[in-house]
């Protein structure tokens, strides 16, 4: 028997509804596939929480949960907070504190799934992303500048003066700006990972996608990086594309995509139309990971506050993610077990959620998927 210690954060929203399909799933197809035991321990980090004890994840916290062999959450953020505290206090927090330097996102559009390309089925959509989960814009370092001090106004001066040819007025003018971070280790080790996986999964092709055109400095060395590693790996087709474009191709030509692999910024936005032309939000799963530390892995959909404590939601994307939790842990069989049972319960059209059409509450998907991983 291998046990397996998951920590479990529903979080906010419908984070909760969803979570708890996801690890009814996992427990079903647990049970079926045998061998397996999953020991899940739920902790209360969210919105609610926060509210009550104006603590977002505590340090004794991370460290318990460095002890765990995989996290399962579910989603964060709620109107009740300012706007990036729950996110970068609990979600990004997690991604940097263990590392998780691999966010990844398979797109994947499943027989029975509307699509809303026309003319694209199941044999077109399907491919990875991989998408830098740790620099570029999101290592929080930036700042404003104002006022009369004379760093401030230096700075303002050399920014701000020069493009509007004016004298600055200390009492109005402002300036921020955001510092993105690419470092050679950072790129190098996901650029890496992208093609063992095309290697793994049996892709031929890997897209790098930045803005080498525009922002040279920062992905001018992730082009550097990611032509050196393409040298280690030359059965596999490398090709460069600007993230406008690849926003565009993405909608025109899907199939033409094995696996891409993208910075973090436009990782987090080409992911997001990933998942629309995958059938939508409800069904796209993400995979934060550490190949050598503890993964996280989550639906990459928000926390939807409008549909929460409805059992409206889709689940079917946190039980992918759930699938994805199995399969890097190295139970790949119970991993096939669940998506096998999700293929067939999308196929069937029958019992689905409102944004597939159907009318099924969250809790009757998730009942569905274990009646189908039961009567395997
Ligand atoms: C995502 C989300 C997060 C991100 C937010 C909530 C911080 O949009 O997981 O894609 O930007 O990474
Ligand atoms: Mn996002």
């Amino acid at each position: 028997m291998t046990r397996y210690k998951i920590a479990v954060i529903p979080g906010d929203g419908v984070g909760p509804e969803v979570i708890r399909e996801g690890v009814k799933v996992l427990r079903a197809a647990a049970d079926v596939a045998g061998g397996i035991d999953l020991d899940f321990a739920e902790f209360p980090y969210g919105a609610e929480h926060y509210l009550k004890t104006n603590e977002l994840i505590p340090e004794e916290v991370l460290k318990e949960l460095s002890r765990m062999d995989a996290i399962y959450l579910g989603a964060l953020g709620d109107p009740r907070v300012p706007t990036g505290i729950l996110e970068q206090g609990i979600l990004l927090r997690l991604r940097f504190y263990f590392d998780q330097y691999v966010n990844l996102r398979p797109v994947k559009l499943y027989p029975g799934v509307p699509c809303p390309l026309a003319g694209k089925g199941p044999e077109h959509v399907n491919f990875f992303v991989v998408r830098e989960n740790t620099e570029d814009f999101y290592v929080a370092l930036g700042g404003r500048a104002r006022g009369k001090q004379k760093a401030n106004l230096d700075l303002i001066r050399a920014l701000y003066e020069a493009k509007f040819n004016l004298d600055i007025d200390v009492d109005r003018d402002e300036i921020a700006y955001q510092l993105g971070v690419i470092s050679r280790r950072g790129a190098e080790r996901v650029i890496r990972y992208a093609f063992e996986l095309a290697r793994r999964k049996g892709k031929k092709r890997l897209t790098s996608v930045d803005k080498a055109n525009v922002l040279t400095h920062v992905y001018g060395l992730w082009r550097e990086v990611f032509e050196s590693v393409a040298r280690e790996y030359p059965e596999i087709e490398t090709e460069y594309a600007f993230v406008d474009a690849v926003a565009m191709w993405f909608v025109k030509n899907p199939e033409w995509y094995q696996v891409v692999v993208t910075p973090n910024m436009f990782g987090d936005i080409i992911t997001d139309l990933g998942a629309m032309i995958q059938g939508g939000l409800g069904l796209a799963p993400g995979g934060n990971i550490n190949p050598d530390g503890v993964s996280m892995f989550e639906p990459i959909h928000g926390s939807a506050p409008k549909h929460a404590g409805k059992n409206v939601a889709n689940p079917i994307a946190t039980i992918l993610a759930g699938q994805m939790m199995l399969e890097e842990l190295g139970e790949q069989e119970v991993a096939d077990i669940i998506e096998a049972a999700v293929v067939e319960v999308l196929r069937e059209r029958r019992v689905r959620t409102y944004d597939l059409g159907g009318r099924s509450s969250t809790s009757e998907v998730g009942d569905e998927v274990v009646r189908k991983i039961e009567n395997r």
